[in-house]
């Protein structure tokens, strides 16, 4: 499948319909997701990004009924993870000396996966590539995702190649952001940013700060993934700036992990002593043993409180609970509230140790917590009721 954006840019990339975890195990696509790569006709012949390794020999395979390989001038690597790259070796396998643009981080980190000594061109932010009527302008994107990443801007037709960033796993061969689900396509964007991007967001200010101050009109974004941005990209331009600052919705979650029901019973009456309280907040409980992490994450990233209640085990929390703050830490969310809570039958460390992970992984921590010995009884559920009010008043 390929399909022609422009008059002069073709996508030759792959839709992942059966992805369902990327990363390893770090991250989970519901709905699948694309690996983007354009080819630009021009008076020279560009292509950009390639594919996962998997569907390597497929997009060889299809470029080749698109083009003859070796009419392709240069190649550039927007960034080069595996989701990326993965396709440079069966590709350079044909078309050995073709010349490879990239940051230098980028040749560092090719080198790194591939072990190939190509034609590389190291570039850097404000080098330009005349193609024809169009002309290409290389911009570092260091640490939106890696510190490799680049944009590359083609002036003429105005459009934003940017790689990773604004991009969604979403697979759908509709493609435009016209054309979409809008709601699918904020979830996936927003969940995108949270979990993959949000440790970044200093780096994400000043770069679009950097790239609006340069004036480019932009008639459409090209990410590496999902859905390109045509009608009104700059959409997600502006969604970005919201996102990178301290983002928040009024929404507090509520994420236990329970043994005997016990600590979710504290996590109800908790709830319920928000909501008297504060008939406007959303609250959302979810038990993190049964859901799905990475969308755990982005209620945490929409959230202005976090609460994380979980069982005494050995001295310590429960796995599920530890595996979600790990995560949490990582990702460097700021201007958050939490509290800790949970049930226990005799050592009773879960919510001390639960109140310094979240110091650690920069939340605002409110007060000592809350534990109760055991199941909750009526007594011991008023308190939990008592302790959600306080947190909201
Ligand atoms: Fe889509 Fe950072 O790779």
């Amino acid at each position: 499948m390929s399909f022609k954006i422009t008059d002069t840019v073709t996508w030759v990339g792959k839709i992942d319909w059966e992805l369902n975890k990327f990363h390893g195990d770090e991250y989970s696509t519901h709905k699948g997701s694309s690996y983007n790569s354009y080819l630009i006709r021009d008076e020279k012949t560009v292509l950009i990004d390639t594919v996962w390794q998997p569907f390597s020999k497929e997009f060889v395979s299809n470029l080749k009924k698109e083009i003859n390989l070796k009419e392709i001038d240069y190649i550039i690597m927007n960034h080069s993870e595996i989701d990326h790259s993965g396709a440079l070796c069966d590709l350079m396998r044909e078309i050995p000396d073709t010349p490879i643009y990239c940051t230098k981080n980028g040749v560092k980190v090719i080198k790194g996966h591939h072990h190939k000594n190509w034609n590389f061109v190291e570039v850097k932010t404000g080098d330009t590539l005349n193609i024809g009527k169009n002309k290409l302008t290389f911009i570092e994107a260091r640490m939106l995702h890696w510190p490799d990443t680049m944009f590359t801007y083609m002036s003429g037709e105005n459009i934003l190649f940017s790689n990773d960033g604004f991009g969604q796993h979403f697979a759908s061969e509709l493609m435009y952001n016209d054309k979409v689900n809008q709601a699918d396509l904020y979830t996936e964007a927003m969940k995108y940013y949270a979990n993959i991007l949000n440790p970044f967001n200093k780096f994400v200010i000043n770069k679009i700060n950097e790239i609006l101050s340069l004036n480019l009109p932009i008639n459409m974004i090209c990410p590496s993934h999902g859905i390109i941005w045509r009608d009104n990209p700059t959409q997600i331009v502006n969604k970005y700036i919201e996102w990178a600052n301290s983002y928040q919705e009024n929404q507090i979650t509520i994420i236990y992990d329970t043994m005997w029901n016990c600590t979710r019973r504290m996590a109800e009456a908790i709830a319920a002593g928000i909501t008297a309280v504060d008939k406007n907040v959303e609250v959302k409980l979810f038990n993190c043993a049964h859901r799905d992490k990475n969308d755990l994450i982005t209620e945490v990233f929409k959230s202005k409180m976090l609460l994380v209640g979980s069982s005494t085990i050995n001295k310590g929390i429960l796995s599920a609970s530890a595996g979600l703050l790990e995560m949490i830490k990582g990702l460097g969310f700021t201007g958050k509230k939490a509290a800790a809570f949970g049930s226990y039958g005799w050592s009773g460390e879960s919510v001390k140790i639960l109140n310094e992970l979240l110091k650690d992984s920069g939340f605002e921590v409110m007060n000592e917590g809350i534990r109760e010995l055991w199941n909750p009884d009526e007594e011991a559920l008023e308190r939990c009721i008592k302790f959600g009010e306080k947190l909201v008043k």
